[in-house]
């Protein structure tokens, strides 16, 4: 897949197939976030792989979905929900705060999930506290962000941006997801 194809493909994905993802491919994907930006160079962010089904289930419950939609809709479905989990954790002795290093890590992570052929949801509505204890974490590490992961049983287009940022989901189950156009987003070129 070419890196146009990779970059624009890459929508959130909150339904997935019961198919397991490789360990070989999760491993890959920690690794491209190893190697993203960061601040300073700190090295700060660390990763706990999850694809254990009791693990799962219990990760499932921490973590919510799609806000913008309808309650009725947020939930996946038993046998559509996340195959896999990586957890972005923060060592708190080398940095206090790591939004913008997860956010380069996670952008590797998401666009190398779209380039394996699977669909990911990047979660920051999640129990932090739930998940530390769960992953019996030592109290240094931080958990930032989830990444729910799978193989796509649902899909996302962009569309344009008419005013309101909210995404929907129409009767066939699909999601549309608005963006701003090119020219909005460039204030100026001098
Ligand atoms: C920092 C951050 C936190 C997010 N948290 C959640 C979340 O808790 N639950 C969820 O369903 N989606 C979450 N999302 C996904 C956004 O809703 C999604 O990226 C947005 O609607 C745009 O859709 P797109 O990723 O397909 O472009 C989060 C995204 C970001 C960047």
């Amino acid at each position: 897949m070419e890196f146009e194809e990779v970059i624009r493909k890459r929508r959130t994905i909150r339904r997935f197939k019961p198919t397991p993802v490789p360990l070989e491919i999760l491993k890959k994907l920690v690794d491209y976030a190893r190697i993203a930006p960061q601040g300073s160079n700190n090295q700060a962010l660390e990763y706990v792989i999850i694809t254990n089904e009791e693990m799962r289930s219990k990760m499932f419950a921490n973590v919510r979905f799609a806000s913008a939609l309808q309650p009725e809709m947020r939930i996946p479905e038993e046998g559509r929900r996340p195959m896999a989990y990586i957890v972005v954790l923060l060592d708190s002795t080398i940095k206090k705060e790591g939004d913008t290093d997860c956010g380069a890590a996670v952008e590797n992570i998401l666009l190398g999930i779209t380039y394996h052929g699977l669909g990911a949801c990047w979660q920051g509505a999640i129990d932090q506290p739930a998940i530390h204890s769960l992953l019996e974490l030592p109290e240094p590490l931080k958990v930032q962000y989830v990444i729910s992961i799978g193989y796509p049983d649902e899909e996302s287009q962009m569309e344009e941006f008419n005013g309101d940022f909210k995404y929907w989901k129409t009767d066939d189950g699909k999601m549309h997801v608005p963006k701003k156009s090119l020219e909005d987003v460039i204030f100026k070129i001098i």
